[in-house]
């Protein structure tokens, strides 16, 4: 059915993969830059801020989610290496939909990706505009509240009541007719300003990319240190105040801040040598992060009782409360330079995915336009400065949070079940040496490993916490939102297990597969619904452009 038509793999290395026939970006990309693009899109406004909310909900345990989801990103960074090194091309996840799912599910994951990438660069903005804000007020600058706050958030605070920057900023705002003024400058034009860098060349960014991550994992490790001097291990009990459903309720944030390596796969057709390096890249950027988030996590939560943390700006609220004045300076300023390093590679991301969907004709041509001198997908990054830029005068960040973070696990689960449908590389491939400086996720069976996992961990939970399976399906009035996704949960192990014992199926992508969407289910119903909706504007663009200018018509 043409729905589910794929693209072939030699079809899309003729297309994109030489780069001739669109103006050639410039392959100046090796396994270092890489690494260093992957921190660079990795530690960002998750570490700087919304750590707090996750630290707030779950307590000292939050060191537990942090290692699930370094579990979980692992697998899947396994299968966007494989995929990366097989179809080395930008495009990214949309690219490895096209190649094993078809066309509609590559439109599906294009459609998510812009949650992670453009909306996810809003939620950035506004936490940096909250640091920028800080280091301004060191040096006595103080903008209007006004200029500081979102609309929405300053209009809810008037509601509530609330004293504070949101009721200063609705009561001091000049007005245009009956419409405040009230948006958050500094967040406007850190966009600007990153929009003209990668509009400006993919160099020009990377020697600023790297120089930030330098600044950036030097001062959080001194963050670690000075903390760590002022951890009372006695935070550590209890170690989950708010129980296994607190530690739960932190997954947006948490998950939010391992984001990033997958965009180093958007950089395939600016790498030297994209089949080894860019799994590298990958895998190496979430192993220093992992390690990082756990440290992290655990000296935060020791500094300081998990009640002081439900702040935007924990790490610096973490010195205040100790008295430590100077490493509040040093905090703010990194945070500065940590958002704005993930900015820039998110913004560089979204428009090489649009460039590749209008390559295939599912988007229009001017987003596949190469700028003659900067060699830029210069339309498509534009368009993205607006699709970050606009939402900024009427979202709020919580919402763009959960938004970015539904919607990128989305399309982690359909990368793992890509990978799933490919062929594993099989010993004759090793023979002839096909395989070679190539990254292939080694082949284990998961035949009985997988439903003998499944067992276990459902026998061990049972045993360990009693409650948890009647709780997840509890289906009273209040407890519904949480037993639904619950559920569905046990009805794919089940069935995942099944289909891994009949066909053989590779352990490391299923668990990443059954891990994202464990993760999943601990996303709130009113995400599942923005979602939803999101989705579907998406299938009627599908159905009413994309599928009718498809290159795959043309093609066939
Ligand atoms: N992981 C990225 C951040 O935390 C998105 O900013």
């Amino acid at each position: 059915m043409s729905l589910f038509r794929t693209k072939p793999l030699t079809t899309i290395l003729q297309q994109g993969g030489d780069g001739e026939s669109h103006g050639a970006l410039h392959k100046v990309l090796n396994v270092r830059d890489l690494t260093f693009f992957g921190i660079a899109a990795i530690i960002g406004g998750g570490t700087f801020s919304a750590i707090g909310q996750a630290c707030y909900s779950g307590g000292p345990g939050v060191t537990l989610l942090y290692i699930i989801c370094g579990v979980a990103c692992g697998f899947t960074a396994m299968c966007y290496a494989e995929f990366a090194s097989r179809v080395p091309v930008s495009g990214s996840a949309y690219t490895y939909a096209y190649v094993s799912f078809g066309e509609l599910f590559a439109w599906i994951i294009g459609w998510a990706l812009i949650m992670e990438y453009s909306i996810g660069n809003i939620y950035i903005a506004f936490s940096w505009s909250g640091y920028f804000t800080n280091l301004l007020e060191a040096f006595h600058i103080h903008l209007p509240d006004w200029l500081t706050i979102n609309y929405r958030a300053a209009h809810q605070a008037f509601l509530d009541g609330a004293k504070g920057e949101g009721m200063q900023a609705w009561t001091t705002a000049p007005q245009i007719g009956s419409l405040k003024v009230i948006f958050d400058l500094p967040a406007v034009l850190i966009n600007v300003l990153i929009t003209y860098l990668v509009y400006r060349g993919t160099k020009e960014s990377r020697n600023f990319s790297n120089a930030m991550v330098y600044i950036k994992l030097a001062i959080i490790v001194l963050v670690i240190l000075v903390g760590a001097m002022y951890v009372d291990i006695n935070n550590w009990t209890p170690f989950m105040p708010n129980g296994f459903g607190g530690v739960m309720g932190g997954v947006s944030a948490v998950f939010f801040a391992y984001i990033g390596f997958d965009a180093v796969s958007t950089l395939a057709e600016e790498c030297k040598n994209p089949q080894r390096d860019l799994p590298r890249g990958m895998i190496y950027s979430l192993v220093v992060c992992t390690v990082v988030y756990i440290i992290l996590a655990l000296v935060l939560t020791g500094m300081v009782s998990y009640q002081y943390l439900g702040v935007s700006d924990p790490l610096a609220e973490i010195f205040a409360l100790k008295g430590v004045k100077w490493m509040l300076f040093i905090v703010s300023i990194a945070a500065v330079v940590a958002m704005t390093s993930v900015l820039l590679v998110f913004q560089m991301g979204q428009p090489r995915i649009w460039m590749t969907m209008s390559r295939d004709g599912l988007m229009p041509k001017q987003f596949s336009q190469i700028h003659p001198k900067y060699k830029t997908p210069g339309f498509a990054t534009i368009v993205t400065g607006f699709v970050v830029g606009l939402p900024i005068f009427f979202t709020d960040e919580n919402f763009v949070l959960d938004f970015t973070s539904i919607g990128t696990l989305f399309a982690f689960v359909l990368v793992c079940g890509g990978v799933l449908l490919l062929s594993p590389q099989s010993p004759e491939e090793v023979a002839e040496g096909k395989t070679k400086g190539k990254f292939r996720i080694p082949y284990v069976n998961g035949k009985y490993i997988f439903p003998l996992l499944v067992a276990g961990s459902g026998g061990l939970i049972a045993l360990l916490f009693p409650d948890f399976f009647i709780s997840a399906f509890d289906y009273s009035e209040g407890n519904r939102a949480a037993s639904i996704p619950m559920t569905l949960f046990f009805v794919l192990c089940t069935v995942m297990s099944v289909l891994a014992h009949l066909k053989n199926l590779s352990l490391i992508p299923l668990l990443g597969l059954v891990s994202c969407c464990y993760l999943l289910t601990g996303m709130a119903a009113s995400n599942w619904m923005w979602f939803g909706v999101w989705l579907l504007i998406g299938l009627v663009i599908y159905f009413g452009f994309s599928r009718k200018n498809s290159k795959l018509n043309t093609e066939n």
